[in-house]
């Protein structure tokens, strides 16, 4: 009979993996990692049985807590600072192409489809600030690339997203923009504002926990998308922004802060941004992951 003590028990649990079925190899070196670093944590912590129920019971509640609307394990990651990490995994930059960043909980698909130039407002503030927004989207060698498909989303002057205000209107600060035949894009829109992220309930113990505020500072989504190119995920930052050196998601990257100026009165809009896109091609990365 095996006798398993503290510290054999991991090389135990890890030599039982394939031994009642088959797992890929992939399975394996996951759960190879998974177990060797929580044994270490619980080891190096000294994990004691009610710091096990009591997170047995907070990923209960967690769990409970997620829905269609809200998906607790995604903000608990990125409180963790782990979605931003997996992101950078799975997309390093290795060259001259945009950086990506979340993709955040507040994505809708098919947003309005819009012409170049136009506004995503359907709703005015008293305190918005008006933004006329361009740049090009172009390949590594400098390029335009004609036809890139860009998702826009940001949150409103009051710090919430149209989908968790039912105050604004459908789709309000979302759209969906194409580069022209010299892969310039542009539209209107209002400067971001920074905004918490939900701290209620179990995302709201983990900040605490942490002695973390919810604050992220002002930024625009991006997705930009095009077949034959990789699908580039990011986030644009004002530069003025409160929170840029502390967001609580730790998204931001210096590459993708933009400086929101004063606009010309040509554009009739209060702020003026230009800010570029670099994307990688499709076959690069396939090829890489190869
Ligand atoms: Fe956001």
């Amino acid at each position: 009979m095996r006798n398993v003590t503290i510290e054999n028990v991991t090389d135990v649990v890890i030599n039982s993996l394939g031994q009642n079925g088959q797992i890929t190899q992939r399975n394996r070196e996951i759960m190879t990692g998974l177990i060797r670093h929580m044994h270490d944590f619980c080891r190096e912590v000294k994990l004691q049985h009610d710091e096990f129920l009591f997170a047995c019971d907070y990923l209960a509640r967690a769990g409970q807590l997620s829905s269609d609307k809200r998906q607790e394990f995604i903000l608990l990651g990125d409180i963790l600072g782990i979605e931003v990490l997996v992101d950078m995994l799975t997309h390093p930059a290795t060259g001259i192409e945009s950086e990506s960043s979340v993709l955040g909980p507040f994505y809708r698909e098919n947003p309005p489809v819009l012409p170049k130039g136009a506004s995503t407002v359907q709703k005015a503030f008293d305190n918005q600030e008006s933004v006329y927004f361009e740049g090009h989207v172009r390949d590594a060698d400098g390029k335009g690339i004609a036809g890139v498909t860009l998702d826009v989303w940001e949150d409103a002057p009051n710090g919430l997203y149209e989908n968790h205000d039912p105050d604004q209107p459908d789709f309000n600060l979302r759209g969906r923009f194409e580069t022209d035949e010299n892969g310039h894009f542009a539209f209107r829109a209002v400067r971001p504002v920074p905004y918490p992220i939900p701290d209620d309930e179990t995302a709201g113990e983990l900040l605490r926990a942490m002695g973390h505020h919810p604050n992220r500072p002002g930024h625009i989504h991006f997705i930009l998308a095009k077949d034959g190119y990789r699908t580039l995920i990011s986030q644009v930052f004002d530069s003025s922004s409160d929170w840029l050196d502390n967001d609580s998601v730790f998204a931001v990257k210096e590459s993708l802060v933009a400086e929101f100026n004063k606009a010309g009165e040509e554009l009739d809009q209060d702020l003026y941004v230009n800010f570029d896109f670099v994307l990688k091609p499709q076959q690069a990365s396939a090829a890489k992951a190869a």
